[in-house]
């Protein structure tokens, strides 16, 4: 996703600000820029792809001297990836950058246009630089004008704003997306995450939502609701790999950790007041289709399968989900009235790739839900939904899961709108799910801290079944699958009610059996599974919102009124068992043997 960063101070502020973007490159972006005002003279360059792109663009120029400077990393959300598009945004006199996604801007747009204002970008972000030029045209002093600016945004946001007017003054405004302001001496810096400022100042402040104020030299006003606010700083990290893990011991927890905030971002634009919009599907392109193909690999496949579920019941469209390398030689019937879906995180999954271009040479139409934009899957797809999870670094897939999922159940019930199979109660229910999952994801200390306990009694043994139904299935799946990568311990996945029929043989007290126990989907079915299992003396670890004394172990879920939202917090807990496992087991978690982030052969 985006990175913002600023600088004021006395050193070459193109440097500084080229610097800090590249420490921000993990997050994922399709174009930068910079915008500097040094002797009083504004300057700014943008180029699309990669930073080196900017650097030669920017290459003959030199900012010495006392002056202020902001860059971003740009990750397109509203127009494509274009040099117009690209931040910094220029009003007549002033320059802005911007994270996070204004949901008012076609309004304020609208007003300004009215207002003679030319526009050059699609962005929503242009209209914060104009809006705040035309307040400082009502003559008042620019810190009231940018106040008023921030006061009309709606949205989430983390903005930085120069203007000529005040050629040594950044002003700055941070709402649900991130932004610290660090300083070293008299210099000021901002930034997305702190990796950006490491090395640079020894300390900063991470602002909260509904923060703002302006900066100077030696001097930071902050304000929260108009009033002054004191503001304590914390020292910074001096390691920089300590740094991108924010304090977490592997990208892989930091990752779980962040599946509550990429939430946002997944839904954002999308998960409406009463409806569900996808800007970057066509209209038509569920005209003609009466089925649907997804096909995946790995932790995606497992994506697709609850997708699969969430589409029959609700979407009511036969559905079916193919593991890649399967589907490729096993010369499967595809029909034009098949809508072909493929999911993957990395985009360049070799299997899934082929699978995609056979689908294609078919005459399917095809539908990828991908993580990373430009990807030779989305290249290659006539239509992608990004998941926006940001750049997975953990070869064990968490986040990009989690958004996939969200993403499966979000076209469900676009597609339940579409065919009207879904009563707008029943629709209101799923909205109101989906708001409440980023809630769900949040990971309590309480919960973690039991996990950790519970796993030094699961560090052997002769395997690990997860047990499931229905969408608790594919989740017990992803569970096993999780666990074997960074433990290498053998886990499978299983439906609970097929334990009989052959599974069970095995059981006994060192089989461990991690149990799916939701209380909004088939309760009394899986807890006949279970005690089938303890009758047989094997070793249960219960993960259920309700007490469930029989189990051996118990791992206490909040309640929900959703399944779905049942799902989302198992899904913590069995990405957090496996975690604290591999740790207690000595492994690499974020490199584990033999595994590749992205498989691009087949
Ligand atoms: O990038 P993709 O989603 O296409 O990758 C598919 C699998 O290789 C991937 O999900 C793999 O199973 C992960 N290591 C799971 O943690």
């Amino acid at each position: 996703m985006c990175g913002i960063v600023g600088y004021i101070g006395q050193k070459e502020k193109k440097e500084i600000i080229l610097d800090a973007l590249k420490e921000l490159e993990y997050r994922g972006y399709d174009s930068a820029g910079i915008a500097v005002i040094s002797d009083g003279k504004l300057n700014h360059f943008k180029a699309v792809g990669k930073i080196k792109n900017l650097e030669e663009k920017a290459s003959g120029f030199e900012s010495k001297g006392s002056g202020i400077a902001i860059g971003h990393t740009r990750w397109a959300t509203h127009g494509k990836p274009t040099e117009l598009n690209a931040h910094p945004h220029l009003g007549a006199f002033s320059y802005v950058v911007h994270n996070g996604i204004i949901e008012n801007y076609q309004e304020l747009r609208k007003e300004l246009i009215d207002k003679g204002i030319k526009f050059v970008s699609q962005t929503d972000t242009e209209s914060i630089v104009h809006l705040f030029e035309q307040n400082l045209a009502t003559g008042v002093e620019p810190f009231e004008a940018f106040k008023a600016t921030i006061n009309r945004l709606e949205g989430a946001y983390a903005v930085l704003l120069i203007t000529q007017v005040a050629p040594d003054t950044i002003f700055f405004a941070k709402n649900g997306s991130p932004m610290l302001l660090a300083r070293d001496d008299n210099d000021v810096y901002f930034a997305s995450s702190d990796t950006a400022v490491v090395g640079r100042a020894k300390e900063a402040y991470y602002l909260e939502d509904g923060e703002y104020g302006f900066a100077k030299t030696n001097s930071v006003k902050l304000y929260s609701k108009d009033t002054p606010k004191e503001f304590v700083t914390k020292p910074l990290p001096e390691d920089k790999t300590l740094a991108q893990k924010d304090g977490f011991r592997f990208f892989m927890e930091k990752e779980i950790y962040e599946q509550s905030s990429v939430m946002n971002d997944t839904m954002l634009g999308r998960v409406l007041e009463d409806t569900i919009e996808f800007e970057e599907l066509d209209k038509s392109l569920f005209d003609g289709i009466r089925a649907i193909k997804i096909c995946a690999c790995g932790t995606s496949y497992h994506a697709g399968l609850t997708g699969a579920y969430l589409l029959e019941r609700m979407a009511k469209i036969p559905c079916q989900v193919e593991i890649a390398s399967e589907f490729r030689y096993k010369e499967p019937l595809l029909t034009p009235d098949t809508l072909f879906i493929t999911i993957s995180q990395s985009g360049e999954t070799a299997d899934t790739l082929e699978a995609l271009k056979m689908a294609k040479r078919a005459g399917l139409k095809s539908l990828t839900i991908c993580n990373v934009d430009n990807s030779s899957i989305v290249r290659e797809s006539d239509y992608a939904i990004l998941t926006r999870a940001g750049i997975e670094k953990g070869v064990a897939s968490t986040k990009a899961f989690a958004t996939q999922v969200m993403v499966l159940w979000m076209l469900t019930i676009y597609l339940a709108q579409k065919r009207d199979t879904l009563d707008k109660e029943s629709i209101d229910t799923e909205l109101n799910a989906m708001r409440h999952t980023p809630k769900a994801l949040i990971v309590a200390r309480l919960l973690h801290e039991r996990i950790y306990r519970l796993s030094k009694r699961y560090l052997h043994g002769h395997g690990f079944f997860f047990i499931g139904r229905d969408i608790f299935y594919p989740l017990a799946l992803e569970g096993a699958l999780k666990l074997k990568e960074i433990s290498y311990l053998h886990a499978e996945g299983y439906p609970a009610g097929e334990m009989k029929h052959g599974p069970i043989a095995l059981a006994d007290a060192e089989l461990f059996t991690i149990a799916l126990m939701p209380k909004n989907m088939l309760y009394d079915k899986i807890k006949s599974n279970v005690e089938e299992l303890i009758a047989r003396d094997a070793t249960i670890l219960a993960i259920s919102p309700d007490t469930f004394g029989m189990a051996d172990d118990y791992i206490k879920i909040r309640h929900a009124d959703h399944p779905m939202l049942e799902f989302f917090e198992m899904m913590l807990v069995t990405q957090i068992l496996a975690l604290e496992i591999s740790i207690r087991l000595g492994n690499d978690v974020d490199m584990p043997r033999n595994l590749a982030k992205s498989v691009t052969v087949e």
